[in-house]
């Protein structure tokens, strides 16, 4: 069933239609005075101006054409020509009922596209920082939005595996221990198979790596050189670089699975190695590629650019491969294996340019098949001093920490609420000083990082604060599944006492609000989706919540004594429950069972 407002759209579009008016005007919004109506067209306004009448008179005229409309209960024109628009108690009630049991709470699935989401893509080597946290929770939010929408949802988590970083801690191993077999003269294997480094070591080795190639240009070279080998397989480099890329990835997959991030495929740059040297012959060939500098570049400027594009560096002057022809190379292999009609790139907002000229670079070089090529930037979250969030000792914030940082949070403040398990969970808390049910502080941990991420717009920057993210007030991930876990209660509870949801009544006015608020969620699921923007399914949640709290506490439920009345209050109460925990769900929120 398409959403209320496409409906009330269709209608008063149909009315400017038959006034002869363009019927593109006839767009219905939810109204943002709701004490005049309950939806508002704005129509009237340009209307006017080619119709060369006065707005408020074709307003007239709409509303006059709509009377008769029956799921109508109300219609007025406001100021210079505003239409405002109610819909009848029994239509919202018809509508309502038909969300109850309908696991997609009245939002229709898209064709079947496929989309490739590349997300994630932490560094081998280096650990996984903040950028890396952002990308993974927006991805997987837009991962399952979409599947959601029935596109076939392919995600990738593309590691980075083939850049200089690699070169910077072969050539720092071979510093500490140039015995080992992978570094003498010819050596051509077979090498050990056990790493000769763990991931401690990894991951001190890096920073040392590339601080001391910072302090020294001869470390740098020494790690280009490596580079340049790594790359055109040198047997040794090539052997612990497999070393380093099984113990990094098991740290990798520990991460995404306590994040609960999941991905179809690992691949990294180093999986398109092979298809460089052809794609750079036949690039070179048609004249795609040039040199510049003893660079091999791909010039993508474009006349009506504003500021100026540098070319896409295939290849350097050494050979060495870089980031963008490995992200070249990797949309010809995509389009080969998947052949996606789109790909969106979930990656931090500073690498706008990077992507700027990859794609054109593709769309030039006509490996994109024609897909959709977008990048989802998103900015950075920052610590109390407005910088990138680190550690107190101003170090990366390793992942895991930040987890038990925040299930540390969470814990305490279900004990300073009252939410530990002895508590009955469809009452006001009472604090008993009980313990934490170790999965539900987690999951509390997590919904409060998660829900404080993905509700800025993914563009925003915000500020790391613990203290409000874990909140049970407020536009916060605990104080969502705290709404959803007490509905859940209260419906238990109710069909303890043997009363079950039945028929909708005619709505009261909160009620009424509540029903209406539930019937936008296709039109916040649409504006996610079309602005890759899972704000929008956070902003519809909270409203939802808030709605369904002044129900709640307006209204009585199980304390009814009208037993219809009792069970269409019920099913207002399931529905809502289900549509938070669908919601949330398509966040990446688990709900605890209790709380
Ligand atoms: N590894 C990169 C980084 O840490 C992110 C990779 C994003 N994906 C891509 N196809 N370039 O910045």
């Amino acid at each position: 069933m398409p959403s209320l407002t496409a409906d009330l759209t269709l209608l008063v579009a149909n009315a400017f239609e038959a006034a002869g008016l363009p019927p593109e005007l006839g767009v219905v919004a939810v109204s943002n005075r709701p004490d005049l109506g309950q939806f508002q067209c704005n129509g009237a306004l340009p209307a006017a101006k080619t119709a060369r009448r006065k707005p408020r008179d074709i307003a007239d005229d709409i509303v006059a054409r709509l009377k008769d409309a029956p799921a109508l209960s109300d219609l007025s024109v406001a100021g210079p020509g505003f239409i405002n628009i109610s819909v009848s108690d029994a239509e919202i009630a018809r509508r309502v009922a038909a969300l109850d049991d309908d696991p997609r709470s009245g939002v229709t699935p898209a064709a079947g596209e496929t989309v490739v989401l590349d997300f994630g893509g932490p560094n081998v080597a280096k650990p996984m920082h903040v950028g890396h946290l952002r990308s993974s929770i927006i991805g997987d939010s837009l991962q399952r939005l979409f599947r959601f929408l029935g596109y076939r949802t392919v995600s990738d988590v593309h590691m980075g595996d083939w850049g200089l970083q690699m070169g910077m801690v072969i050539s720092e191993i071979a510093i500490r221990y140039p015995d080992l077999p992978y570094f003498a003269e010819g050596a051509a294997g077979p090498f050990p198979t056990e790493s000769p480094i763990g991931l401690d070591e990894l991951e001190q080795l890096y920073p040392q790596a590339s601080a001391a190639c910072k302090a020294d240009p001869e470390r740098l070279e020494a790690a280009r050189r490596a580079t340049a080998l790594l790359q055109s397989g040198h047997p040794g480099y090539t052997a612990l670089w497999r070393h380093c890329m099984t113990v990094s990835k098991a740290a990798m997959e520990r991460d995404f699975a306590s994040l609960g991030v999941q991905f179809d495929l690992w691949k990294g740059e180093a999986d398109v190695n092979d298809r460089i040297p052809g794609l750079v012959d036949r690039l070179k060939a048609e004249g795609v590629a040039i040199e510049s500098q003893g660079a091999l570049v791909i010039p993508v400027a474009e006349e009506d650019d504003t500021t100026e594009i540098p070319p896409l560096i295939l290849l350097k002057s050494d050979g060495a491969v870089m980031y963008g022809s490995t992200d070249l190379a990797t949309i010809a292999d995509r389009q080969d294996a998947i052949a996606p009609d789109l790909a969106l790139y979930v990656v931090d907002q500073r690498q706008h340019l990077h992507f700027e000229q990859v794609f054109r670079a593709a769309r030039k070089a006509g490996i994109d098949g024609g897909m959709g090529l977008e990048h989802i930037g998103f900015g950075t979250m920052n610590g109390p001093d407005g910088k990138p969030f680190k550690t107190r000792e101003g170090g990366v914030m390793k992942l895991q920490d930040l987890i038990r940082m925040t299930t540390d949070k969470a814990r305490e403040r279900m004990v300073e609420v009252g939410l530990d398990r002895e508590s009955p969970s469809e009452e006001a808390p009472v604090a008993t000083g009980g313990d934490v049910d170790e999965t539900v502080a987690r999951q509390v941990g997590l919904a409060a990082l998660k829900y404080a991420d993905l509700s800025n717009h993914r563009k925003t920057n915000y500020i790391f604060d613990l203290d409000r993210f874990t909140r049970f007030e407020g536009k916060t991930g605990p104080y969502l599944q705290y709404a959803v876990v007490r509905t859940g209660a209260l419906l238990r509870k109710a069909a303890e006492t043997g009363a079950a949801p039945g028929p909708l009544a005619p709505p009261t006015a909160v009620e009424r609000e509540v029903m209406l608020t539930l019937l936008q969620f296709p039109d916040a699921i649409a504006a996610a989706h079309d602005g890759r923007s899972p704000d929008d399914i956070c902003e519809h949640l909270y409203a939802l919540a808030q709605a369904f709290s002044r129900f709640y506490s307006a209204c009585h439920i199980l304390s009814e004594p009208d037993p219809a009345v009792k069970a269409s209050r019920l099913t207002v109460v399931k529905i809502t429950r289900d549509q938070m925990a669908l919601g949330l769900s398509l966040l990446g929120i688990d709900v605890p069972e209790h709380m």
